[in-house]
């Protein structure tokens, strides 16, 4: 029991990604390109060098992307199957949904937006050594206020589910990812929207089921929102969270070899660069995420940010903390800060204005 290769890997991938948009217009938070690669190829590489093989996502938000990406997923030496909830389930109600299509009595789930370094066989020990019908990670952060907490006891079993607080008596927050044992996905209400985290576990706990934290304090990033995705690309491409996608390329900065950078361009802090996409002479980027086919001209400054696909920059503007949008143009010496988020399409004439959602 629980062995890597008898166990099912189940993707809850169908959010609308409302946080991160304007990138979530067209393409679901799972599929955006962070340090290279749809941020689910990342997951799907840890996945694999975990030894799991059998892979079903749970889509619904432009459910089609992700099969005409990935297909049957032997490219990537995994079997991937597909469930589309014609209206969102919720995270138990998505659960649920994939249940026939689970061939092992071990079922790993994982939120289709969360970076972190733990070992997955780790977890799957924890599960098979408590004998537990589910085993939840649980990651220690700094701040807990902003997540659910999760307090366990000294056998690491879980007391109880805590919403948000100002005032949290644990520093250990559900990390979504999860280990089921089949029969309890089975005991999940079919045909209607749950949430897992506020409905399905509050429920076992009553019901008395064995449900245990594996509990570290690995790195741990949920990518929901664009300052955590800018940073979390950029820890990604430093090497700070571990992709099996980038073993051996780690850095300042990864370039599409098809890009083009000029001379004194400078890339720092994590900045990743996508196909096609071209960077003018003296331009300076640290931590930030372009897409692919970008167009930059000389001597523009971009901190923080995500330049979407298609952008194009003009010379010398100054972008701080942004999201730029599909197809967007930021004219020449404009300057951008504080959170602003640029919808595709939108044209920002040259005039060296300057825009910020704080000032
Ligand atoms: P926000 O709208 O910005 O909160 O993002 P989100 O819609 O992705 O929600 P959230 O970050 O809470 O979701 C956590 C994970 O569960 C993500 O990987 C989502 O894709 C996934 N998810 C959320 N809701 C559903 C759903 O109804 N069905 C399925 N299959 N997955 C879901």
């Amino acid at each position: 029991m629980a062995h890597p290769s008898e166990t099912d890997a189940v993707i809850l991938v169908g959010g609308r990604g409302t946080r991160l948009r304007p990138l979530t217009v067209n393409t679901p938070k799972p599929m955006l390109s962070t340090a290279g690669y749809p941020f689910l190829q990342h997951l799907l590489a840890r996945i694999k060098a975990a030894g799991i093989t059998h892979v079903v996502m749970g889509t619904s938000y432009r459910a089609e992307v992700f099969e005409e990406y990935f297909g049957d997923g032997s490219e990537l030496g995994l079997e991937i199957e597909y469930v589309v909830e014609e209206e969102a389930l919720g995270t138990g109600g998505g659960i649920r949904n994939v249940h026939d299509r689970l061939r092992h009595d071990t079922v790993m789930v994982f939120n289709g937006d969360v970076l972190c370094n733990t070992d997955l066989v780790g977890i799957l020990d924890t599960h098979r050594s408590k004998e537990a019908d589910l085993t939840m990670h649980l990651v220690r952060v700094p701040d807990p206020r902003a997540f659910g907490c999760v307090p366990t006891d000294d056998e690491g079993r879980v007391l109880e589910f805590l919403e948000k607080t100002e005032d949290p008596p644990t520093d250990q927050i559900n990390a979504g990812c999860y280990v089921f044992r089949r029969e309890l996905i089975a005991e999940i209400p079919s045909g209607r929207v749950v949430s897992v985290e506020r409905e399905t576990f509050p429920q076992f706990l009553t019901d008395g089921k064995r449900v245990f934290g594996h509990v570290d304090a690995a790195y741990w990033r949920d990518m929901g929102r664009p300052d955590d995705f800018v940073r979390g690309s950029s820890d990604l491409v430093r090497g700070i969270a571990h992709s099996p996608l980038l073993e051996g390329r780690t850095g300042e900065a990864l370039v599409d070899e098809s890009a083009g950078v000029a001379g004194g361009v400078i890339l720092v802090g994590g900045t990743s660069v996508g196909r096609g996409t071209e960077i003018g002479a003296g331009s300076r980027l640290d931590d930030t995420v372009v897409f692919d086919g970008v167009t930059i001209e000389p001597g523009a400054v971009i901190e923080d940010s995500i330049i979407a696909a298609g952008a194009t920059i003009g010379a010398n503007a100054r972008i701080t903390g942004c999201v730029i949008g599909e197809g967007a143009h930021i004219g020449a010496r404009c300057e951008l800060q504080g959170g602003l988020r640029v919808w595709p399409g939108v044209n920002i004439p040259d005039n060296g204005v300057r825009f910020s959602s704080d000032a």
